[in-house]
């Protein structure tokens, strides 16, 4: 007979690759989280948890923190922000290496992958770097 392990932490509905060989019972999803930063051009900060498998946006919103945003996509370029500390993976199409060189990432299309600290509202400071060189 096959189970499911079902994750035991809140707001995850993942379960095991084992499920078809384990009994059932709760576990705890192996996905870090991580403290995120966002500090706002204006000078106030606010610090939110996010999970390593939610992108900044996502993990935001969640958190009742409602930075510039509209595609959701990677293609608008609404919810550039510059990450000053910490790592990220980041799943952007829009943004060309010179960009990301120099901190910038999408919220919406961005995975952390430690601790961050991150400002907001950069979209108009994005397009001060020259891109598609
Ligand atoms: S909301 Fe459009 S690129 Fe992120």
């Amino acid at each position: 007979m096959s189970a499911a392990l079902r994750c035991n932490t809140a707001a995850c509905s993942r379960t095991s690759a084992a499920a078809s060989r384990a009994p059932r019972r709760a576990v705890a999803c192996r996905v870090a989280t991580h403290n995120v930063t966002f500090k706002y051009p204006a000078g106030d900060e606010k610090t939110f948890q996010c999970t390593a498998d939610k992108n900044l946006l996502e993990g935001a919103l969640a958190a009742g923190v409602e930075p510039p945003h509209l595609c959701k996509t990677g293609s608008c370029g609404v919810c550039a922000a510059r990450v000053l500390a910490g790592n990220v993976e980041r799943a952007d199409f829009l943004l060309d290496d010179l960009q990301q060189e120099h901190g910038f990432a999408l919220l919406c299309s961005t995975f952390p992958r430690s601790d961050l600290t991150v400002i907001t509202n950069q979209e108009t400071e994005l397009h001060t770097i020259p891109y598609g060189l």
